[in-house]
Protein backbone atom coordinates (compact mmCIF):
# COMPACT_ATOMS: atom_id res chain seq x y z
CA UNK A 1 0.00 0.00 0.00
CA UNK A 2 1.61 3.21 -1.41
CA UNK A 3 -0.16 6.15 0.27
CA UNK A 4 -2.60 4.23 3.03
CA UNK A 5 -4.83 6.37 4.32
CA UNK A 6 -5.36 6.65 8.14
CA UNK A 7 -7.48 7.65 10.50
CA UNK A 8 -6.03 8.27 13.93
CA UNK A 9 -7.41 8.88 17.58
CA UNK A 10 -6.37 10.88 20.46
CA UNK A 11 -8.21 10.69 24.27
CA UNK A 12 -5.02 10.36 25.89
CA UNK A 13 -5.79 13.48 28.37
CA UNK A 14 -8.40 16.07 27.83
CA UNK A 15 -8.34 16.67 24.64
CA UNK A 16 -10.76 14.36 21.83
CA UNK A 17 -9.10 14.48 18.65
CA UNK A 18 -9.26 12.83 14.97
CA UNK A 19 -7.33 13.16 11.65
CA UNK A 20 -6.98 12.08 8.47
CA UNK A 21 -3.47 11.64 7.05
CA UNK A 22 -2.95 9.98 3.45
CA UNK A 23 0.39 8.66 3.01
CA UNK A 24 2.77 11.57 4.60
CA UNK A 25 0.22 14.59 4.18
CA UNK A 26 -2.49 15.89 6.48
CA UNK A 27 -6.38 15.73 5.06
CA UNK A 28 -8.30 16.98 8.17
CA UNK A 29 -7.39 17.45 11.54
CA UNK A 30 -10.15 18.16 14.55
CA UNK A 31 -9.71 18.88 18.33
CA UNK A 32 -11.97 19.37 21.07
CA UNK A 33 -10.57 20.12 24.45
CA UNK A 34 -12.18 20.04 27.96
CA UNK A 35 -9.93 21.91 29.27
CA UNK A 36 -11.84 25.10 30.47
CA UNK A 37 -13.91 22.36 32.37
CA UNK A 38 -10.46 21.55 34.07
CA UNK A 39 -9.17 25.69 34.96
CA UNK A 40 -11.22 25.99 38.33
CA UNK A 41 -9.23 22.64 39.75
CA UNK A 42 -5.94 23.67 39.39
CA UNK A 43 -5.59 20.22 37.32
CA UNK A 44 -6.88 17.99 34.83
CA UNK A 45 -9.81 15.88 36.73
CA UNK A 46 -9.42 12.35 34.86
CA UNK A 47 -13.55 11.63 35.44
CA UNK A 48 -14.45 15.35 33.58
CA UNK A 49 -12.35 14.38 30.95
CA UNK A 50 -13.70 11.06 30.62
CA UNK A 51 -17.06 11.48 30.04
CA UNK A 52 -15.99 14.87 27.56
CA UNK A 53 -14.17 12.39 25.39
CA UNK A 54 -17.56 10.14 25.56
CA UNK A 55 -19.38 12.95 24.17
CA UNK A 56 -16.95 14.62 21.89
CA UNK A 57 -16.25 11.22 20.16
CA UNK A 58 -18.55 10.63 17.59
CA UNK A 59 -18.71 14.29 16.60
CA UNK A 60 -15.13 14.62 16.15
CA UNK A 61 -14.57 11.68 14.34
CA UNK A 62 -17.19 12.19 12.30
CA UNK A 63 -15.86 16.06 11.54
CA UNK A 64 -12.45 14.88 10.48
CA UNK A 65 -13.71 12.22 7.85
CA UNK A 66 -16.44 15.02 7.06
CA UNK A 67 -13.28 17.71 6.51
CA UNK A 68 -10.83 15.27 4.69
CA UNK A 69 -14.49 14.51 2.35
CA UNK A 70 -14.01 11.00 3.66
CA UNK A 71 -16.58 7.89 4.45
CA UNK A 72 -14.81 5.28 6.66
CA UNK A 73 -14.75 2.62 3.77
CA UNK A 74 -12.35 4.63 2.17
CA UNK A 75 -9.98 4.38 5.18
CA UNK A 76 -7.00 1.95 4.81
CA UNK A 77 -6.28 1.65 8.94
CA UNK A 78 -7.35 3.26 12.41
CA UNK A 79 -4.43 4.04 14.66
CA UNK A 80 -5.51 4.85 18.13
CA UNK A 81 -3.60 6.15 21.09
CA UNK A 82 -3.34 3.41 23.83
CA UNK A 83 -0.99 5.13 26.33
CA UNK A 84 0.41 6.68 27.87
CA UNK A 85 -2.17 8.65 29.49
CA UNK A 86 -5.49 8.67 32.05
CA UNK A 87 -6.81 5.88 32.15
CA UNK A 88 -10.54 6.29 31.64
CA UNK A 89 -9.84 8.55 28.97
CA UNK A 90 -7.43 6.28 26.98
CA UNK A 91 -10.29 3.47 27.47
CA UNK A 92 -13.21 5.77 25.91
CA UNK A 93 -10.91 6.65 22.93
CA UNK A 94 -9.57 2.93 22.54
CA UNK A 95 -13.26 1.26 23.05
CA UNK A 96 -14.68 3.77 20.39
CA UNK A 97 -11.60 2.98 17.76
CA UNK A 98 -12.78 -0.30 18.45
CA UNK A 99 -15.73 -0.49 17.60
CA UNK A 100 -15.62 1.43 14.88
CA UNK A 101 -12.82 -1.05 13.22
CA UNK A 102 -15.05 -3.78 13.94
CA UNK A 103 -18.16 -2.04 12.33
CA UNK A 104 -16.09 -1.11 9.31
CA UNK A 105 -13.73 -4.42 9.20
CA UNK A 106 -10.48 -2.02 9.06
CA UNK A 107 -7.51 -2.86 10.77
CA UNK A 108 -6.64 -1.00 14.21
CA UNK A 109 -3.37 0.05 15.65
CA UNK A 110 -3.04 0.97 19.14
CA UNK A 111 -0.03 3.28 18.68
CA UNK A 112 2.25 4.91 21.74
CA UNK A 113 1.20 8.75 22.22
CA UNK A 114 5.22 9.56 23.06
CA UNK A 115 6.08 8.42 19.36
CA UNK A 116 3.27 9.76 18.22
CA UNK A 117 4.70 13.68 18.72
CA UNK A 118 7.33 12.42 17.27
CA UNK A 119 6.03 10.91 14.17
CA UNK A 120 3.72 14.27 13.29
CA UNK A 121 6.78 16.51 13.24
CA UNK A 122 7.20 14.56 9.20
CA UNK A 123 3.82 16.01 7.98
CA UNK A 124 5.55 19.52 8.03
CA UNK A 125 9.19 18.74 7.38
CA UNK A 126 9.17 15.10 5.31
CA UNK A 127 10.60 11.92 6.57
CA UNK A 128 13.47 11.29 8.73
CA UNK A 129 16.68 10.80 8.54
CA UNK A 130 18.22 7.63 8.58
CA UNK A 131 19.22 8.53 12.67
CA UNK A 132 18.35 10.67 15.05
CA UNK A 133 17.68 12.34 18.31
CA UNK A 134 13.74 13.42 19.30
CA UNK A 135 13.21 15.61 22.65
CA UNK A 136 9.73 15.06 24.07
CA UNK A 137 8.29 17.74 26.22
CA UNK A 138 5.18 18.17 28.00
CA UNK A 139 2.97 18.46 31.10
CA UNK A 140 3.42 14.06 31.32
CA UNK A 141 6.76 13.55 29.47
CA UNK A 142 10.25 15.16 29.37
CA UNK A 143 12.41 12.59 27.20
CA UNK A 144 15.50 12.16 25.05
CA UNK A 145 14.82 9.52 22.16
CA UNK A 146 16.74 7.87 20.16
CA UNK A 147 14.82 7.21 17.09
CA UNK A 148 16.19 4.86 13.94
CA UNK A 149 12.96 3.50 12.64
CA UNK A 150 9.96 5.28 14.13
CA UNK A 151 7.66 2.72 13.68
CA UNK A 152 10.20 -0.11 15.01
CA UNK A 153 13.23 0.92 16.83
CA UNK A 154 12.83 4.14 19.34
CA UNK A 155 15.16 3.90 22.32
CA UNK A 156 14.73 6.10 25.53
CA UNK A 157 18.45 7.90 26.08
CA UNK A 158 17.34 9.93 29.10
CA UNK A 159 13.82 10.79 31.01
CA UNK A 160 13.01 13.04 33.71
CA UNK A 161 13.09 11.49 37.33
CA UNK A 162 10.29 13.44 38.94
CA UNK A 163 8.14 16.07 37.41
CA UNK A 164 8.50 16.75 33.32
CA UNK A 165 8.75 20.43 32.59
CA UNK A 166 5.40 21.63 31.99
CA UNK A 167 4.68 19.78 35.13
CA UNK A 168 7.38 22.28 37.06
CA UNK A 169 6.12 24.93 34.60
CA UNK A 170 2.10 24.27 35.82
CA UNK A 171 3.25 24.05 39.53
CA UNK A 172 4.93 27.32 39.63
CA UNK A 173 2.37 29.30 38.06
CA UNK A 174 -0.09 28.14 40.75
CA UNK A 175 2.07 29.66 43.18
CA UNK A 176 1.69 32.66 41.02
CA UNK A 177 -2.02 32.62 41.03
CA UNK A 178 -2.29 31.80 37.03
CA UNK A 179 -5.13 29.38 36.30
CA UNK A 180 -4.16 25.78 34.55
CA UNK A 181 -2.75 25.28 32.10
CA UNK A 182 -0.41 27.49 33.70
CA UNK A 183 2.92 26.90 31.11
CA UNK A 184 1.66 29.56 28.46
CA UNK A 185 0.69 32.22 31.10
CA UNK A 186 4.80 31.78 32.07
CA UNK A 187 5.87 32.15 28.44
CA UNK A 188 3.93 35.10 28.23
CA UNK A 189 4.96 36.92 31.48
CA UNK A 190 8.86 35.51 31.01
CA UNK A 191 8.74 37.35 27.29
CA UNK A 192 9.16 40.83 29.56
CA UNK A 193 11.29 40.01 32.20
CA UNK A 194 14.85 39.72 33.18
CA UNK A 195 15.91 35.66 32.62
CA UNK A 196 19.20 36.44 34.80
CA UNK A 197 16.96 38.38 37.99
CA UNK A 198 16.94 34.99 39.76
CA UNK A 199 19.60 32.59 40.35
CA UNK A 200 17.38 29.45 39.22
CA UNK A 201 19.16 25.86 39.30
CA UNK A 202 19.53 23.70 36.39
CA UNK A 203 18.10 20.28 36.86
CA UNK A 204 20.79 17.79 36.59
CA UNK A 205 23.16 19.31 33.77
CA UNK A 206 26.01 16.81 34.03
CA UNK A 207 23.81 13.58 34.83
CA UNK A 208 23.62 12.77 38.77
CA UNK A 209 25.71 10.68 40.06
CA UNK A 210 24.07 7.11 39.88
CA UNK A 211 21.41 8.40 37.34
CA UNK A 212 20.57 5.87 34.98
CA UNK A 213 22.51 7.96 32.20
CA UNK A 214 23.94 11.55 31.87
CA UNK A 215 20.19 12.48 29.72
CA UNK A 216 18.30 12.13 32.46
CA UNK A 217 15.99 15.24 33.50
CA UNK A 218 14.85 16.46 37.21
CA UNK A 219 12.47 19.63 37.17
CA UNK A 220 11.74 19.21 40.92
CA UNK A 221 14.51 20.67 42.45
CA UNK A 222 13.88 23.93 39.99
CA UNK A 223 10.24 23.92 40.86
CA UNK A 224 11.39 23.77 44.60
CA UNK A 225 13.89 26.52 44.43
CA UNK A 226 11.31 29.05 42.74
CA UNK A 227 8.48 28.25 45.13
CA UNK A 228 10.79 28.84 47.69
CA UNK A 229 12.02 32.43 46.35
CA UNK A 230 8.10 33.27 46.17
CA UNK A 231 7.04 32.47 49.50
CA UNK A 232 9.61 34.13 51.37
CA UNK A 233 9.19 37.08 49.83
CA UNK A 234 5.69 36.51 50.04
CA UNK A 235 6.29 36.12 53.98
CA UNK A 236 8.70 39.69 53.86
CA UNK A 237 5.85 41.16 52.26
CA UNK A 238 7.07 42.01 48.99
CA UNK A 239 6.28 42.21 45.39
CA UNK A 240 6.79 39.75 43.46
CA UNK A 241 8.64 40.81 40.36
CA UNK A 242 6.60 38.33 38.13
CA UNK A 243 7.88 38.70 34.90
CA UNK A 244 11.62 38.64 36.26
CA UNK A 245 10.68 34.91 38.20
CA UNK A 246 8.74 33.70 34.85
CA UNK A 247 11.83 34.41 32.65
CA UNK A 248 14.34 33.23 35.11
CA UNK A 249 12.72 29.77 35.24
CA UNK A 250 12.08 29.52 31.53
CA UNK A 251 15.80 30.39 31.14
CA UNK A 252 16.59 27.34 33.49
CA UNK A 253 14.56 24.69 32.27
CA UNK A 254 15.38 25.96 28.66
CA UNK A 255 18.69 25.62 28.82
CA UNK A 256 19.12 22.48 30.57
CA UNK A 257 16.83 20.72 27.94
CA UNK A 258 18.87 22.09 24.91
CA UNK A 259 21.84 21.71 26.42
CA UNK A 260 21.58 18.10 26.93
CA UNK A 261 19.61 17.84 23.38
CA UNK A 262 22.82 18.89 21.57
CA UNK A 263 25.31 17.55 24.31
CA UNK A 264 23.22 13.85 22.88
CA UNK A 265 22.82 14.76 19.37
CA UNK A 266 26.89 14.99 19.47
CA UNK A 267 26.81 11.47 21.10
CA UNK A 268 24.90 10.00 18.68
CA UNK A 269 25.97 11.48 15.73
CA UNK A 270 22.65 12.51 14.46
CA UNK A 271 22.75 16.26 12.72
CA UNK A 272 18.88 16.67 13.42
CA UNK A 273 16.68 16.99 16.56
CA UNK A 274 13.10 16.31 15.99
CA UNK A 275 10.80 18.10 18.97
CA UNK A 276 7.77 17.79 20.05
CA UNK A 277 5.17 17.51 23.06
CA UNK A 278 3.16 20.86 24.42
CA UNK A 279 5.52 22.29 26.24
CA UNK A 280 7.62 22.69 22.99
CA UNK A 281 4.75 25.28 22.10
CA UNK A 282 7.25 27.60 24.88
CA UNK A 283 8.24 30.59 22.94
CA UNK A 284 11.20 30.40 25.70
CA UNK A 285 12.82 26.57 24.98
CA UNK A 286 11.71 27.53 20.43
CA UNK A 287 14.60 30.21 20.92
CA UNK A 288 16.95 28.46 22.78
CA UNK A 289 17.09 25.16 20.75
CA UNK A 290 17.25 26.99 17.27
CA UNK A 291 20.06 29.20 18.66
CA UNK A 292 22.00 26.22 20.00
CA UNK A 293 21.21 24.06 17.36
CA UNK A 294 22.83 27.04 14.57
CA UNK A 295 25.47 26.96 16.81
CA UNK A 296 26.22 23.62 16.37
CA UNK A 297 25.21 22.95 12.53
CA UNK A 298 21.92 20.53 13.98
CA UNK A 299 18.81 21.05 12.50
CA UNK A 300 16.21 21.94 14.41
CA UNK A 301 12.51 20.75 13.27
CA UNK A 302 10.23 21.93 15.71
CA UNK A 303 6.45 21.86 14.72
CA UNK A 304 4.13 25.32 14.55
CA UNK A 305 1.99 24.81 17.63
CA UNK A 306 -1.23 22.86 16.65
CA UNK A 307 1.34 20.45 15.69
CA UNK A 308 2.93 20.02 19.27
CA UNK A 309 0.11 19.79 21.53
CA UNK A 310 -1.70 16.35 21.75
CA UNK A 311 -4.24 16.30 18.56
CA UNK A 312 -5.25 13.28 16.11
CA UNK A 313 -2.71 13.69 13.18
CA UNK A 314 0.22 12.42 15.20
CA UNK A 315 -1.34 9.34 15.94
CA UNK A 316 -2.88 9.26 12.52
CA UNK A 317 1.28 9.85 11.32
CA UNK A 318 2.34 7.29 13.09
CA UNK A 319 -0.27 4.94 12.13
CA UNK A 320 0.72 5.55 8.43
CA UNK A 321 4.58 4.72 9.46
CA UNK A 322 2.99 1.34 10.71
CA UNK A 323 1.18 0.72 7.80
CA UNK A 324 4.24 1.61 5.74
CA UNK A 325 6.46 -0.55 7.41
CA UNK A 326 4.35 -3.51 6.67
CA UNK A 327 3.94 -3.70 10.94
CA UNK A 328 1.12 -6.61 11.62
CA UNK A 329 -2.01 -4.32 13.11
CA UNK A 330 -3.06 -5.20 16.46
CA UNK A 331 -6.38 -7.51 17.66
CA UNK A 332 -8.81 -6.28 18.73
CA UNK A 333 -8.90 -7.36 22.26
CA UNK A 334 -5.29 -5.00 22.84
CA UNK A 335 -5.64 -3.40 26.33
CA UNK A 336 -5.02 0.28 26.98
CA UNK A 337 -1.57 0.87 28.74
CA UNK A 338 -1.74 4.13 31.08
CA UNK A 339 2.16 4.21 32.03
CA UNK A 340 3.81 2.73 28.60
O1 LIG B 1 1.48 17.54 25.27
P1 LIG B 1 0.46 18.31 26.07
O2 LIG B 1 -0.60 19.08 25.30
O3 LIG B 1 -0.28 17.36 27.06
C1 LIG B 1 0.41 16.36 27.78
O4 LIG B 1 0.56 15.26 27.20
O5 LIG B 1 0.86 16.68 28.91
O6 LIG B 1 1.28 19.33 27.04
C2 LIG B 1 0.64 20.19 27.97
C3 LIG B 1 1.70 20.91 28.79
C4 LIG B 1 1.13 21.68 29.99
O7 LIG B 1 1.98 21.46 31.10
C5 LIG B 1 1.19 23.14 29.53
O8 LIG B 1 1.33 24.06 30.60
C6 LIG B 1 2.45 23.11 28.68
O9 LIG B 1 2.39 21.88 27.97
N1 LIG B 1 2.49 24.23 27.73
C7 LIG B 1 3.37 25.24 27.82
C8 LIG B 1 3.10 26.11 26.74
N2 LIG B 1 2.03 25.61 26.04
C9 LIG B 1 1.68 24.44 26.67
N3 LIG B 1 4.35 25.44 28.69
C10 LIG B 1 5.11 26.55 28.52
N4 LIG B 1 4.91 27.44 27.52
C11 LIG B 1 3.93 27.26 26.62
N5 LIG B 1 3.76 28.15 25.63
ZN1 LIG C 1 1.12 14.71 24.62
Amino acid sequence: MNEPVVLGIESTCDETAAAVVRGGTLLSNVVASSMNEHARYGGVIPEIASRAHAEAFVPVVSKALADADMDIADVDAIAVSAGPGLAGCLAVGVSGAKALAYAAGKPIYGINHVIGHIAVTQLQFGPFPEDTLALIVSGGHTSLLHVQDVARHVDVVGTTLDDAAGECFDKVARLLGFPYPGGPHIDRHAQSGDPHAIRVPQGLTQGKAGAKHPYDFSFSGVKTAVARWIEERQTAGETIPVDDVCASLADSVASVLAKKAVRGCEQYGSRTLIVGGGFSANSQLRAKLLEVGARHGIEVRIPEIKLCTDNGAMVAMLGSNLVQAGVKPSSLDFSIDSAM
